[in-house]
Order: structure tokens, then C-alpha cells, then sequence
């Protein structure tokens, strides 16, 4: 009988690798897409002619299979996919940051300690600041031997040639104002890096981080003229580590054991996606009550406020430099997964023309899927209500 030829595209690579496989077999007949071919060489998944041979199956007696079933509802068990990291990472040969404040500084230094990249580009209008922190960092090298030679100045141009860019450059918030107070005077910011990005790393991956997330995100792609794949907005992995961070401690587990992820704005309108938050692989329900839950919720959604409210003058940098780190991780294929980031959506989530955050996986061009998740009723609506927020704070 003469078998169907199949399409193997992005989506079956993606979940070969979600189920641990190494490699995905291709059977004559098969077509192969490109941007399958291109995941498959992130995901470290190998493409082999089929049929292949199978090994005898190996039959276990039914108390051992009993043992692993226990051993894996024990708490003590965690999946042992999760985070996982990858071999076949790109090396970075520049990062360019516009935005050399707490948390341009603090990606420079994660960036220099994580052997991933040659060069690093600060620049910042402070006079002496870009530059004074990259003489801080080079001084740390005879310590820590980071190979990664760090500059700073004033001048845009200094990002040429850059691989990513992260913009991070912008007026923080001061007590008691909300992220999208800051939309006029950021978008000036926006606009420039954008002219400097169009002319000087034109085929850069540019990641913002400058607030109001999404609409500086928005405003970013528009003055670029960027194709979607490669303006990404930075709030998803940090929204989703300070929700980790409060149901783990509220859970009294390790972070690494929570799986969660918040989706939507980067604002007040921010999604925390309950359904599908786990402590040790299985529903957090069963860990903690509604009310545990629900704070939970709040401390993510507040967790940028709580810290600006503290330090009066500037908002936070650690975390905020670690989630941008992420996302680099995720480009140069050192870590393998959905991430949410925040990008002009086409139809996805019934959503279009309009930047928000939901899961992407993400190369070495950028965005290489927009993964839909099956939502709660509730949950999507969060999502549309977020959408509609941004839509008309941006007035589209
Ligand atoms: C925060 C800022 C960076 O959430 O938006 O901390």
C-alpha cells in the first residue's frame, strides 16, 4: 500500500523535542519546510531517513512499572524536560544596548558572565555612564575571564553591527505612576533608537524593555519598519518569574519546581495563567487554596510597583536584567521552549494588530512560532481585554 506523503513543518519538530525525542524520522515522499530544517538545528533534533530500524520492545514486569509510577508522583520528582538546556548555542559576536542604567548595566554584566557573546555596545546619553560601566565590567575580566570586551559612549552608532539590540533607555517610573504614564516621553526615546537601529544594525533582533512595554514595543516595530519576528518586547519571562517566585514561596517549594507563565499587557492588564500553573508537574490547586492563588496573582502583577514604591528613584534591574538574558538564551538556541514576549500579533488568540505577550518560540532570526495555548474562557478574555487596553491607549 503506498503510504501519504506528509508536510513536516516547525510545529512537528517543536513537539518531537516536546516529548524528549532527539530525532524526527523522514520518511520518502516527505517534504521538509525550511523553517522545519532551521528548528531542527536549534532543537539540536536530528532529521534521519526513515524507515529506521526499532530496537525489540522491552518488556518490564509489572512491579517495577509500579515503582516508577510511584517514583513519579513522589514530591521529590521533577520532569526532567523542564529548562532544558541545549547544546548547539550560538555564540553572540555583538550585543548592542541602548540604555546603560540599572538594567542595561546589569544585562551587560549577565551577558559578560555568560559567555555569550564577543563584544558588548553600551550607549547612553548620560554623559560617562555607558562608558564607565563597560570600564567596570573589562576591570572584572582579570577576575571572572570573561572573554566579551565591553565599550560604552554617547554615540547610537556604536551598536553597528550589533546581532540583538536591547533598548532599555527611557524615564523609569516614580512612586505612585503606572507604566503607561510614561508614553509620550518614551516614545521620543523609542524613536530615536529605532532611526539608529534602521541604520547602523539593520539586521539586528531587537528586544525593548523600555516601559509601557507593549505600546514602546508597538511604536519600536512601526519606526523600524521591522518585520514582527524580529521586534520583541520584554515582560513575559519577567512577569512569569515574579509569579514563580510568589507561588513558590507561598507553596514553600523551590522556584525551579513551578511552571508558570503570565500572559497579556505588562501593565494593569496583565494575564497570570492560572490553568496551567504547576507545582512538581501537576495543578497548583492542589498546593495551595483560591485565596493563596489569587494572592499570588496580585504580587505578579504588582511586583514592579512593590519595588519602585521601595526605591522611590528608578524601578527594578535584577530581575528585569535576567528576563532579557533569557530571551537572548532563547534566541541563540542555548535554551529551548515557549517564552512569552510581547509581539504584534496576526489572528493568534483571535488577536491582530495589536503587541502583547503570549508564548514564542524564538532563533536565531527571532520569532519562529507563536504558540496557542487552550485558554480558560476567563483567561482569553483577559487577553482581549488587554489587547483593547493597548489598542486604544495607542489609539488603533
Ligand atoms: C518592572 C519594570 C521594568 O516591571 O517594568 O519592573
Amino acid at each position: 500500500m503506498n503510504r501519504q506523503s506528509r508536510v513536516i513543518g516547525a510545529e512537528h519538530v517543536s513537539m518531537a523535542q516536546r516529548a524528549g525525542k532527539q530525532a524526527l524520522e523522514i520518511m520518502a515522499g516527505d517534504i521538509v519546510t525550511d523553517l522545519a530544517r532551521e528548528t531542527a538545528h536549534r532543537l539540536g533534533i536530528n532529521l534521519l531517513n526513515g524507515p529506521l530500524e526499532r530496537p525489540a520492545i522491552a518488556r518490564t514486569d509489572g512491579s517495577k512499572q509500579m515503582m516508577r509510577g510511584l517514583y513519579r508522583r513522589s514530591p521529590h520528582w521533577i520532569d526532567p524536560r523542564k529548562g532544558k538546556v541545549i547544546g548547539k548555542a550560538t555564540r553572540l559576536k555583538k550585543l548592542g544596548l541602548i540604555g546603560a542604567g540599572g538594567v542595561g548595566a546589569n544585562i551587560a554584566h549577565l551577558a559578560a558572565n555568560g559567555d555569550m557573546v564577543d563584544e558588548i555596545a553600551l550607549v547612553d546619553i548620560v554623559p560617562g555612564l555607558a562608558e564607565s560601566v563597560a570600564m567596570d565590567l573589562n576591570h572584572a575580566s582579570g577576575i571572572n575571564g570573561s572573554k566579551a570586551r565591553a565599550s560604552g559612549g554617547m554615540e547610537l552608532s556604536a551598536i553597528a553591527g550589533s546581532d540583538v539590540v536591547i533598548v532599555t533607555a527611557g524615564r523609569a517610573r516614580s512612586p505612585g505612576m503606572s507604566r503607561s504614564d510614561l508614553i509620550n516621553i518614551n516614545a521620543r526615546v523609542i524613536r530615536s533608537a529605532a532611526e539608529a537601529i534602521r541604520s547602523h544594525a539593520p539586521n539586528a533582533i531587537v528586544i525593548v524593555v523600555t516601559n509601557p512595554l507593549d505600546e514602546m514595543t508597538f511604536e519600536m516595530l512601526k519606526a523600524t519598519g521591522l518585520p514582527r519576528e524580529k521586534v520583541l518586547g520584554m515582560a513575559g519571562t519577567l512577569d512569569s518569574s515574579r509569579f514563580r517566585n510568589a507561588l513558590a514561596r507561598t507553596a514553600n517549594v523551590n522556584p525551579s519546581d513551578v511552571e508558570a507563565i503570565t500572559l497579556g499587557s505588562h501593565g494593569d492588564e496583565m494575564a497570570p495563567i492560572v490553568s496551567k500553573a504547576k507545582i512538581k508537574g501537576r495543578p497548583v490547586s492542589l498546593y495551595l487554596s483560591k485565596d493563596q492563588i489569587d494572592a499570588c496573582v496580585r504580587d505578579a502583577v504588582t511586583g514592579g510597583g512593590q519595588v519602585v514604591a521601595l526605591r522611590k528613584t528608578g524601578s527594578a534591574t535584577l530581575a528585569p536584567a535576567h528576563a532579557s538574558i533569557e530571551l537572548v538564551e532563547h534566541i541563540r538556541g542555548a535554551k529551548a521552549g515557549a517564552v512569552p514576549v510581547s509581539v504584534m500579533l496576526d489572528g493568534e488568540y483571535g488577536i491582530e494588530g495589536v503587541v502583547l505577550g503570549v508564548p514564542c518560540h524564538l532563533g536565531i532570526n527571532g520569532i519562529v512560532s507563536v504558540e496557542e495555548l487552550t485558554l480558560s474562557p476567563d483567561e482569553l478574555a483577559a487577553l482581549k481585554a488587554a489587547a483593547d487596553a493597548i489598542k486604544k491607549r495607542l489609539g488603533v
